[in-house]
C-alpha cells in the first residue's frame, strides 16, 4: 500500500480492534496500517487474510522504543490496547492500571514525540458507574465503581489534559456494550454476548447475575467501526468524551429472549449472584456523537445478533472440520 493515511491501531489483534482493520482496510483514504499488540487477550487469528495487509508488530504499548518506531510519520494513531474486563480489574487492579491508564499515558507521549497524530482512545461506559442519570450524559459526574473503570476514566482525562497542555488533536470515545463477529467466549473475562451464545450453542444454560433486568446499550461493533473511520478520515478532535453509543436500552432477559428465538432453541437461563463492579443500567445519551457524525446508524439489535450468532456457528463448524481433518491433537 502506497500513499494515503499512516494509521497505528493499539490492540489491533483485538475483537474491536480486528473489525475495524477489516473496515479501514477497505476506506480508499487509508494507506498503511500498523498494529501494535502484545497477544495478551487478542489473537493475529482474528484478523485472517488482513494480516498480511498490516504491519504487525507484537509488543506493548508499554514499551516506548516500540512506539516510537511504530509512530514515525501516523495520521491517526487509535488506541484500543486495554485490558478490558472489570471482573479481572476487580482481581489485578494494579496490572489493569498499568496497562490502561499507564499504557495510554505512553501512547500520548510517543505521539507527542511524533507529530502530534490524532488520537482517537477508547473509553467505557463504565466510568459512569454509580451515577443514577439515565441516559448516561458525557458532562454528568463519573462515578466509577471498579478499578476498570478508573482506568478509563484516566484514559479520556489524559487526552483531554494533552489537548489542552499540548494541543494534542484527539477524540476521546466512550464504548457502551459493544458485540459483534470475532468477539470471542472460551476465556475466564469473556463478554455476555458471547459467552451466552457459545453456552447456548453447546446445549448448556447461560447464567445471568442477578435477576436480569439490568439494561446494556448493546452497540454493534460496525457502528463503533463506522465512526472511528469517519473520525480518522475527516480528523473529528473532541477534547472531551463523546458516548459511542445510540442511547437503546435493552435488559439481560430481553437479550436472552431474543437471542432464544435466533438460535431457533430458547434459552435456559440460571440465576448466579450479582458481581462486584457491575453497573445497574447503562445507556448513553447520543447528542454529542449524533453532532459530530451525523451519518451514524444504528445497526437493529437482532441483525447485529444474527450476524454475530452466524460467526460463533461458523467459527464452530472450522474447528470441527480442521479437528477431524487433522486427527488427535
Ligand atoms: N468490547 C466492549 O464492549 C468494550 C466496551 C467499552 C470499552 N471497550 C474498550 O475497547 C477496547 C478494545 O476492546 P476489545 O473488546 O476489542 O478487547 P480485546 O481484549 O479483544 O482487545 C484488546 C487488545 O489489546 C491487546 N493488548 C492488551 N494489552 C496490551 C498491551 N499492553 N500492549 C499492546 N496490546 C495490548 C490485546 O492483546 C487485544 O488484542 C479496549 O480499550 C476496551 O477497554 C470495549
Amino acid at each position: 500500500m502506497t500513499g494515503g493515511l499512516r494509521v497505528i491501531v493499539t490492540g489491533g489483534a483485538g475483537f474491536i480492534g480486528s473489525n475495524l482493520i477489516s473496515w479501514l482496510l477497505r476506506h480508499p483514504a487509508i494507506g498503511r496500517i500498523t498494529v501494535v499488540d502484545d497477544l495478551s487477550t487478542g489473537s493475529t487469528s482474528l484478523l485472517g487474510g488482513d494480516l498480511a495487509d498490516v504491519d504487525f508488530r507484537r509488543g506493548s504499548v508499554l514499551d516506548e522504543g516500540l512506539l516510537d518506531a511504530a509512530m514515525a510519520g501516523a495520521d491517526a494513531v487509535v488506541h484500543l490496547a486495554a485490558l478490558p474486563s472489570v471482573p479481572r480489574s476487580v482481581a489485578d487492579p494494579v496490572t489493569t492500571h498499568h496497562v490502561n491508564a499507564t499504557g495510554t499515558l505512553q501512547v500520548l507521549e510517543a505521539t507527542r514525540r511524533a507529530d502530534g497524530p490524532l488520537v482517537v482512545a477508547a473509553s467505557s461506559s463504565s466510568v459512569y458507574g454509580a451515577q443514577p442519570v439515565l441516559p448516561k450524559v458525557e458532562t454528568s459526574r463519573a462515578m466509577p465503581l471498579s478499578p476498570y473503570a478508573v482506568s478509563k476514566l484516566a484514559t479520556e482525562a489524559y487526552l483531554g489534559a494533552y489537548h489542552a497542555c499540548y494541543g494534542l488533536p484527539v477524540l476521546p470515545l466512550t464504548f457502551f456494550n459493544v458485540y459483534g463477529p470475532r468477539q470471542r467466549a472460551g476465556h475466564p473475562y469473556a463478554a455476555v454476548v458471547p459467552v451466552w451464545i457459545d453456552a447456548a450453542l453447546s446445549g448448556q444454560p447461560v447464567t445471568v447475575h442477578g435477576d436480569g433486568t439490568q439494561t446494556r446499550d448493546l452497540t454493534c461493533v460496525d457502528t463503533v467501526c463506522e465512526v472511528i473511520t469517519t473520525a480518522i478520515t475527516g480528523r473529528v478532535v473532541s477534547q472531551w468524551p463523546v458516548n459511542l453509543a445510540l442511547g437503546t436500552r435493552t435488559s439481560l432477559l430481553d437479550l436472552a429472549g431474543l437471542l432464544g428465538e435466533i438460535l431457533g432453541t430458547g434459552l435456559r437461563v440460571e440465576h448466579g449472584p450479582p458481581r462486584p463492579g457491575d453497573v445497574a443500567h447503562s445507556q448513553a445519551a447520543p447528542a454529542r456523537l449524533l453532532e459530530l457524525f451525523p451519518g451514524t446508524r444504528a445497526v437493529p439489535l437482532r441483525e447485529g445478533l444474527e450476524r454475530t450468532v452466524a460467526w460463533h456457528r461458523q467459527t464452530r463448524s472450522d474447528t470441527r472440520s480442521y479437528t477431524d481433518a487433522g486427527g488427535s491433537r
